[in-house]
């Protein structure tokens, strides 16, 4: 059967892959270290399971609400208003499978064919993929390690056509760890305001910031204009470490929550029911094993960022939040490695794989070709041994 030109083109998710081949080299018996978790390692909170296991003995496993369950659209608005200072009706809030299928509902709801979307990069992987299952366009917006990876808002303004839609902001992002400040978040959204864009603001990683002084500001928080030209999405995923229940949300200005309310009543009729329940329990319920997570991983960056630091040949940016950090490999790439040429990140990627047994994720689909993003959503033990793994690699293939 004849796969249409837009399926054809959709490339699969390289870290979803990436993850999985570490997992089948593990069966297999390899004794593999795996850097591309994209998910935390901790187990989904007790309240929380003990929520859907309610759920479940209650019979709560019907249809729900397309958009989602009353209680839960409630809790989130609470949320938003409680941790965000924003004011959202339920009615402006469309419950989705994930926060990937919120990206998607997003912009299959705002773009016409051939519709930009400044994407500052590096970006998340799905962006690209997404807006262009969408009939858009990305338009990625380089941003350069000595700015921190930060893209200011006369980059933005560059990049912007007469077809730009919209704008995506990730803060904190994937895969850079990028946090965006007030200040930065409201020259951006001047210039939202100036070419009358949407603003994309994703703020799944929200609750994983780590330095004293940095907050999470929402870009729909810091006027009118502003929240009225913001899709917020956001999710339990990474917060409360339930990626697998796929419960995202979106918060947009009423037309367009009803619009990507009717896409989805067809598409997938509602989010699962039980996960819902347990959604619901993640926001009302206590935020104590939430702030556990938030440590463990700052504790986990300072580890991972102490071993690249001490690793010539290898650089990043101190990630400022989510669980990732981007490491430039550029002095690495040129010549070859047991008769393999090294041309590129990919190629430093699949010597470590051979030589190392670790895995990472090459940045080219990231934006970046030289670069590596390794998770550290894994345990303190096992990013040391992973960087000793790494530097081992260094020093028997190059001399620095
Ligand atoms: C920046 C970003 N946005 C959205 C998502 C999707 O989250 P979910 O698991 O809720 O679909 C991810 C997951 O990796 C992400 O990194």
């Amino acid at each position: 059967m004849r796969i249409n030109e837009r399926a054809a083109n959709i490339k699969a998710s390289s870290t979803l892959a990436l993850t999985a081949k570490a997992k089948e080299l593990r069966a297999a018996g390899a004794d593999i270290l795996s850097f591309t978790a994209g998910e935390p390692d901790f187990d989904t909170p007790k309240h929380i399971r003990d929520a859907a296991k309610s759920a479940l003995d209650e019979g709560f496993t019907k249809y729900t609400p397309s958009s989602g369950t009353a209680e839960l659209r409630e809790a989130i608005c609470a949320k938003l208003k409680k941790d965000n200072g924003l004011s959202y009706e339920p009615a402006q809030i469309v419950v989705s499978n994930g926060a990937k299928h919120s990206l998607f509902n997003a912009f299959y709801t705002i773009l016409d064919d051939g519709d930009e979307v400044v994407t500052p990069a590096p970006y998340w992987v799905s962006y690209a993929e997404i807006i262009t299952m969408c009939g858009g366009a990305p338009v990625p917006v380089y941003t350069n390690e000595a700015d921190g990876f930060k893209a200011d808002a006369g980059l933005i303004e560059r990049a912007i056509t007469a077809k730009t839609k919209a704008i995506i902001i990730n803060s904190p992002s994937n895969p850079a760890g990028v946090v965006y400040n007030r200040g930065e978040l409201a020259e951006i959204a001047e210039i939202a305001k100036k070419y009358d864009l949407a603003i994309i603001s994703d703020e799944v990683y929200e609750k994983l910031i780590f330095d004293d002084g940095l907050e999470h500001v929402s870009a729909a928080s810091l006027n009118d204009d502003a929240l009225n030209r913001s899709i917020i999405i956001n999710g339990v995923s990474k917060s409360y470490s339930m990626t697998g229940w796929r419960i995202g949300y979106a918060a947009a200005p009423r037309d367009v929550a009803a619009a990507m309310g009717n896409l989805q009543s067809h598409a997938t009729s509602n989010p699962n029911s039980i996960a819902q329940k347990a959604a619901f329990a993640a926001l009302v319920g206590d935020g104590a094993p939430v702030e556990d997570m938030r440590l463990a991983f700052k504790s986990r960056r300072d580890v991972i960022m102490k071993a690249i630091d001490e690793t010539p040949g290898i650089s990043a940016v101190c990630p400022q939040g989510a669980f990732y950090v981007f490491v430039n490999v550029e002095k690495l790439v040129g010549g070859d490695i047991d008769g393999m040429k090294i041309n590129d990140a990919a190629d430093v990627a699949a010597a470590l794989l051979s030589r190392e047994n670790v895995v990472v994720v090459p940045g080219a689909d990231f934006g970046y070709a030289n670069y590596i993003r390794l998770s550290f959503a894994i345990s303190e033990e096992e990013i040391g041994k992973g960087m000793d793994r790494i530097k081992n690699f260094i020093s028997e293939c190059y001399s620095f």
